[in-house]
């Protein structure tokens, strides 16, 4: 145990919280780095009630990093001293900075979208389909009109698209309108169709092409979208990827080092 007085305290708050692979993925890369002994990383359930007090107990301690996810990461918000302008522009928060009880919030989600589909190809110009309108869709959002992709957005309450679509630059339209998605270059799932029920899809197999790219958010397990995406020979990118790639960005926020990439993927595998 490398642990001392001086080791600072990185954690992921949720609630659930269990099921989450931050801790291993933060851990082995300290390790990696040799810098066990002054960053660890741990895990707290903190319901959504409860948040207030949390983010007081935060700021009167020095924990040094605190991860958010599910469902945190837009009612932190308002606790926070201050939020970066992306984090702002994207309304959700994945990454806080305690600076001495100033805490400052970030979001690192958009390049756990960006850095995967960046090693597949340029997005400039790219007609991209977003399918949902939820809160991961405007990270998705955000990193694909960041880089000039063109954006559609399908969603099953077709006032959410609109939203959507005219604060960030976009068309929106309805969620059954498979052949307007069979147009584009990149379809992305942010919708949780598949997640529960792993025999559903949010596109049907016929309108998945060799020439395109897919990419499901969902993780833990391969979705039937990436199944069939497979079998149709169009390059798909797993859920877990943005996982690992908004975690990489984290951990070089929270230590200023970059990543061991290798060794925090193989967690994830
Ligand atoms: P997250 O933060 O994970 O994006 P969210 O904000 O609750 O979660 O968004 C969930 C997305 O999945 C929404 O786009 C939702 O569609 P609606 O806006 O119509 O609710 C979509 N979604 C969830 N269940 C769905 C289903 N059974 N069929 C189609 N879309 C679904």
């Amino acid at each position: 145990m490398r642990i001392t007085a001086k080791t600072k305290i990185c954690m992921v708050i949720g609630d659930p919280i269990e099921h989450s692979f931050s801790p291993q993925m933060h851990n082995a890369g300290y390790k990696a780095l040799h810098i066990d002994n002054q960053y660890v990383y741990i895990a707290c359930r903190v319901s959504i009630h409860t948040i207030d007090s949390f983010i007081k107990g935060a700021k009167a301690t020095n924990i040094h990093g605190i991860s958010c996810t599910m469902p945190h990461k837009i009612a932190v918000m308002p606790y926070l001293d201050e939020i970066d302008k992306v984090a702002k522009k994207i309304g959700a928060v994945n990454t806080i900075i305690n600076n001495d009880g100033k805490l400052v919030g970030y979001n690192t989600d958009w390049l756990g979208v960006l850095t995967p589909l960046e090693k597949l190809t340029s997005l400039q110009n790219k007609k991209v389909a977003l399918i949902g309108a939820g809160g991961a869709a405007r990270a998705v959002a955000y990193a694909i009109t960041n880089k000039g992709a063109k954006l559609l957005i399908f969603n099953r309450t077709i006032d959410k698209a609109k939203t959507l679509a005219e604060e960030f630059g976009g068309t929106a339209y309805p969620l059954n309108a498979a052949e307007i998605i069979n147009n584009a270059d990149i379809i992305i799932n942010t919708t949780s169709v598949g997640l529960h029920d792993k025999k559903e899809t949010p596109l049907p197999q016929k309108y998945i092409t060799k020439n395109h790219i897919i990419f499901d958010v969902i993780y833990g397990h391969e979705t039937r979208l990436l199944k069939e995406a497979k079998k149709q020979g169009a390059q798909i990118i797993q859920g877990r990827e943005m996982l690992l790639y908004q975690g990489l960005a984290q951990f070089k926020l929270y230590t200023g080092h970059d990543a061991p990439e290798t060794v925090m993927r193989k967690v994830l595998l």
